[in-house]
Order: structure tokens, then sequence, then C-alpha cells
């Protein structure tokens, strides 16, 4: 089979147990917004019919139309999606259902063979209503159902015929069960004395329970209030032993609780979450710094932020340990693989683990015999599962689509690997502690009520320029890629050196340009902080001290290699602040969502 398969993101959770399924199914959605927010569906079973609600739409306002409480059932599907595959309409959305309205699925990921499988269907006589891959799975379910003694025997004939990656639940209305596949799309079961659970992520039932079993690839679970765990990787349906882990985190680090947005709390939340990237356990530490001197060829591979923690780790590996890497967008890895050995080492960074261009670079290296690390927050991700070895944030779960807490976790956690490279792992690790009291200032509510009147002057702006030189150089591309994402005010960011080669005819009297100072390089960036302040440029300082040339100036105290993790805080909190001001919703920005599992 295929390991090169676009997914669709998408949230899909399914309850089986003897409470409220609907409002449990219901509240799960809510959790799994952030996979994807353009249209929600439920389904149930109610005195052996099927209920399907569904349509265009966010869980609430779907919700206030169609009323998933309607009904108290003790089994029910739901999904959250984001479109791939088929517009957004009512019709795409899901549950899809067979033809005689028995079986309902959800589904998260893509059948790359549907095409294949829906002709054979038609021409068999089966009449389809969307124009999804998935509705392919509830078709495929319902024509194996006839040469099958069970439903979770149609179900296996069916997903053993599956192509792509997916995550699908099916239910039958004749049967108490759910039954659900993983293949290269992430599902992950809960255990509750009082029913299980299915679900894309643990967020969407940890009000319930911290017992967890993650799946393999091509495991196939029947939910009942026991579950049983099958693996059909070869053609069979062999009973399977899976073991229950415990989640670390509660549920309260999955609500808002007094925070108007997820964005916020999480801003808030480094000054603890810096501090435990930072108690990581020395020997696995050492263990990975020795892999990284005896390999020949180190790749740091990442997309979006993780990509600028990755940029930023290769000037910290440099300085501090004189070790050379390379740093390439996950995306673009496929191009090195010219170069991959079984010397190789490759080091990837990603928040969810399960990141489509991610995934694919390391596979390209496994292929070529290269070993591969991985710095995840998930745990039980793909990522995770397919690397040698693995570094966990401890970072919690983050549901703001936009990373802020997890970048700076990632930072902290490749300084600590690069200090401990040089033989000063005591010393990376204080430096990371020591920072608490500098977390602890950014984010108070003098600094966020400075920032807020920054945010004012710079809501109605067009673009805003950020510029750094060394490790502030990553700093200013983060910085940028947050103002885009949670304002939608064009932002970009170039390297001090960079301006005069041609950007600098971009600047006109009034534009915004956040220049991020640090004691190394202070005298070259304000230079060229000077150079567009008399272009008419409005200069935003990020700086250990204030300077003429700043109109306006937050102050951030020197932290030398950890200055990264300290001078995104304040961008992070004006993008924010901008988001609000702009009426944008910053948890959940246009055309985005969490876990980018689509090529
Ligand atoms: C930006 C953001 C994205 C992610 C990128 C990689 O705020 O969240 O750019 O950093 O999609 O995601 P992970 O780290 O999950 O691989």
């Amino acid at each position: 089979m295929p390991t090169s398969t676009a997914v669709t993101m998408c949230g899909i959770i399914g309850y089986i147990g003897s409470m409220n399924a609907s409002r449990i199914v219901l509240e799960g959605l809510k959790h799994l917004e952030y996979r994807g927010y353009d249209s929600v569906g439920f389904a149930g079973v109610l005195n052996g019919s099927l209920i399907v609600k569904k349509d265009v739409g966010k869980v609430d306002d779907v919700h206030a139309k169609l009323n998933f409480l309607e009904h108290n059932l003790n089994l029910a599907i739901g999904h959250t999606r984001w479109a791939t595959h088929g517009r957004v309409t009512k019709t795409n959305a899901h549950p899809h259902i067979d033809c005689r309205k028995d079986i309902a699925i959800v589904h998260n990921g893509i059948i790359e063979n549907y095409e294949e499988l829906k002709n054979e269907l038609v021409s068999k006589g089966h009449v389809f209503r969307s124009r999804t891959d998935s509705e392919v799975v509830a078709h495929l379910i319902e024509e194996e159902a006839n040469n099958a003694a069970s439903f979770e025997e149609a179900c296996f004939k069916a997903f053993s015929r599956l192509e792509g990656a997916y995550a699908i639940l099916a239910i039958d209305r004749k049967d108490y069960k759910i039954v659900a596949i993983k293949k290269g799309s992430p599902l992950v079961i809960g255990l509750a004395d009082h029913g299980s659970f299915a679900a894309s992520d643990i967020p969407a039932f940890i009000n319930y329970t911290k017992k967890v079993v993650y799946l393999y690839d091509y495991d196939m679970v029947v939910l009942k209030p026991d579950p049983v765990f099958y693996n059909i990787e070869n053609g069979n349906l062999v009973k399977v032993e899976r073991p229950i882990q415990s989640v670390e985190w509660d549920a309260e680090k999955a609500r808002k609780g007094e925070f108007e947005h997820f964005m916020l709390k999480e801003i808030m939340e480094q000054v603890d979450t810096v501090q435990r990237a930072a108690d990581q356990d020395k020997k696995i530490l050492e263990k990975i710094a020795n892999e990284i001197k005896r390999a020949r060829g180190i790749f740091l591979v990442g997309c979006g932020s993780s990509y600028h923690a990755c940029l930023t780790a290769s000037y910290v590996f440099s300085k501090v340990a004189r070790e050379h890497v390379n740093v390439v967008l996950a995306s673009e890895f496929p191009n090195y693989e010219h170069f991959l050995t079984s010397k190789t080492l490759i080091i990837a960074v990603s928040q969810s683990g399960e990141t489509y261009d991610v995934l694919e670079a390391i596979r390209a290296g496994k292929k070529r015999g290269s070993k591969i690390i991985s710095v995840v927050n998930v745990m039980g991700s793909s990522l995770a599962r397919e690397s040698d070895e693995f570094l966990l944030m401890h970072a919690g779960p983050e549901i703001c689509v936009l990373s802020t807490k997890t970048y700076t976790s990632q930072i902290a956690l490749l300084n600590l690997l690069a200090y401990t490279l040089a033989g000063r792992y005591e010393e990376g690790r204080r430096r990371l502690k020591y920072l608490w009291n500098v977390i602890y200032y950014l984010t108070s509510a003098n600094t966020r009520n400075k920032i807020r009147k920054l945010a004012e002057k710079l809501a109605d702006k067009k673009h805003i320029f950020c510029i750094g030189r060394g490790l502030q150089y990553p700093t200013a591309m983060e910085a940028a890629l947050k103002i885009k994402e949670a304002s939608y005010i064009h932002a970009e960011a170039f390297a001090g050196g960079e301006l005069k080669h041609g950007t600098i005819a971009l600047i006109e009297e009034g534009t915004p340009c956040i220049v991020f100072v640090s004691e190394e390089n202070g005298k070259e960036i304000l230079s060229n902080a000077t150079e567009v302040k008399s272009r008419g440029g409005y200069i935003i300082g990020i700086s250990p001290t204030n300077h003429e040339v700043f109109d306006f100036w937050i102050k951030v105290p020197e932290c030398g290699t950890e200055n990264p993790i300290v001078q995104i805080i304040p961008v992070q909190i004006l993008a924010y602040q901008l988001a609000v001001l702009r009426g944008c919703d910053p948890d959940k920005p246009r055309n985005l969502a969490k876990s980018v599992t689509v090529k």
C-alpha cells in the first residue's frame, strides 16, 4: 500500500456506553473543531433507526439549527470537516450513509482508490449522494454485508479494500457497536467505566477519561462497552493486545477557563511550558547527542513554525556545539534524498507529529536507512511511532490553530540538546530555568496592556515588516507568520542585511517595522532600523534597551541563546490583540487547520 498519501484534516469522535452519547459527541466535536470547521455532522441509533444530522457551519451554529441533543442516545458518532475533496456543502458533510440507511460512517483521511471502488459499486446499483471519497466506505460496507456473518466482518472486508489514509468510525442501526479503523490518520481509543470512545485526539474525551490506547496502523477496533482490538494488515482479522496508557495532562488543560481564547491561554502558559521542556531526561539527551556526534550529515526538518524552530536551532548548534546541521523545509526535503545514507541523522520537529510533509520526509530517510529522531508534543503520534527516538515537549494540548507555546518548547528542547552536545547540559538547563521570571514579566498584564496600545496603532495597517540578524532572523520569520495567521495583515520578515538588496523599496511613510535587537548584533540591526526610519518607517524595537530610533519600545531582557524564546512572546501577544481588534478568531483562522495532514 502506498505511504505517500494526501490526507484530509477533520476530526472524528464516537462514544458507546451508558452515558448520553449525544452530549458526549457534541462536546467532543467542539474540542475537535481546531482540526476543521467548515461543516459538522452527527449520527446515532434510536429505536433501531439511524438518525443523521449535518450541515455547513461551525459546531455551535449547526447544533443551534439541528439540535444534536434532541435524543438521549447510547451510541453516536460525529465529524467536523476541513474540506479537501468535494466542496463545502451539506451533502458533502459527514456522516455518509449507505443506500438502505442502515450504515453511517465518519472518515478522516482520503480514500485513494475511491473512483475505482465507486465505479464498481455504481455498477452494482449503489446510488451515491455526495461528491466525497468518503461515501464509498458506507456503500462498500453495505455491499460486503451481503456476504458477511456480522457487521464487523463486513467492515473488515470493506476496510481491507481501502487504499490511502483513513480513520473511520462505522455504525449499523441494527447493531449496538462502533467499528473503528486507523491507517495513516490519527485515532485514539478512550476507556471509561461507563463506556468507550474513539476520537482523532484526546481532548475530545479527556473530560471523561485519562485511560487511552494509541492505535497502530491497520488496527480495527470493535467498540462495545468493552472494546476488542484487531489488526488487519496482512489481510486477516488478527486479535491483538494494545497497552492502556495514562494521559499526563488533565481536562483543565484542554479548556479555555477564564480566557477568551485558547491563543491567549497558551501564550500565558509559556511560563510553565518552557520549564517543562527543560525537564528532559539527561541520559536520553546524551544518547541523542552521541547519535549526532556519530552521524555523517544531519538534517533538521519541519514546517511552518516548527521550521522556524529548526532554523533557530541550527544557529544554536553552530554557536554552542560547533555542529553543522542542515535545515530543510519538510516539504522540500525529498530534493535532498540523494544525500541520505545509513549514516544520516534526521531530526524532525513537529508539534502534532502528524504533519504529512514531515512524515514523508522521514519516510524518505528511512528508505535509505537514515536514523530518525523527533521532537513532538503528541505522545503516540505517527511521527513519534516512526522515529528511532523521540523527545516530548510536555507542553500539554495546544488547541489554538496557531503554535505559540509549542514553538517556544521546541526551541527550549533543541537548545538543551545543543548544550548537551557541547557537554554543558547543566548550563543549558540553568539558562532555561532562569527564563521563568522573564516570561512571567513578558506575559504580565502590564506588558499586555502596553502591547495593546501598539496593536491599536497597527490594526489598520496593510503591511508589517519584521527584521533581525543571526538568531533574531528566524524570530522575525516566526513573528511575521504569527501576525499573518492571526490578523490577516500582510507581514514579511527579512534578515537585516538583506534589506538593502531590494526590500527597502517597500518602506513608505508610516510602514511599521518590528526590529529584533540583541547584544550580539545590536549595532548592525540598529543601523538597518535607522535606514528604514529615514525612509519614513515606524520602528518597533524588541530590545533589552531603548534606542532613539525606536518609535515604540518593548523591553525584553537579554537572554543570549534563549533570546528566540523570549523575544517572540511580545509578538505572539501583538498578533493575538491585532486579531481581536480586527474581529478575527485567533483560535480558528480562516483556511487553516491544526494538523496539516495534506500534501
Ligand atoms: C503556525 C503553525 C504552523 C505549524 C505547521 C507545522 O502557527 O502552527 O505553521 O507550525 O503546520 O505543524 P507541526 O508542528 O504540527 O508539524
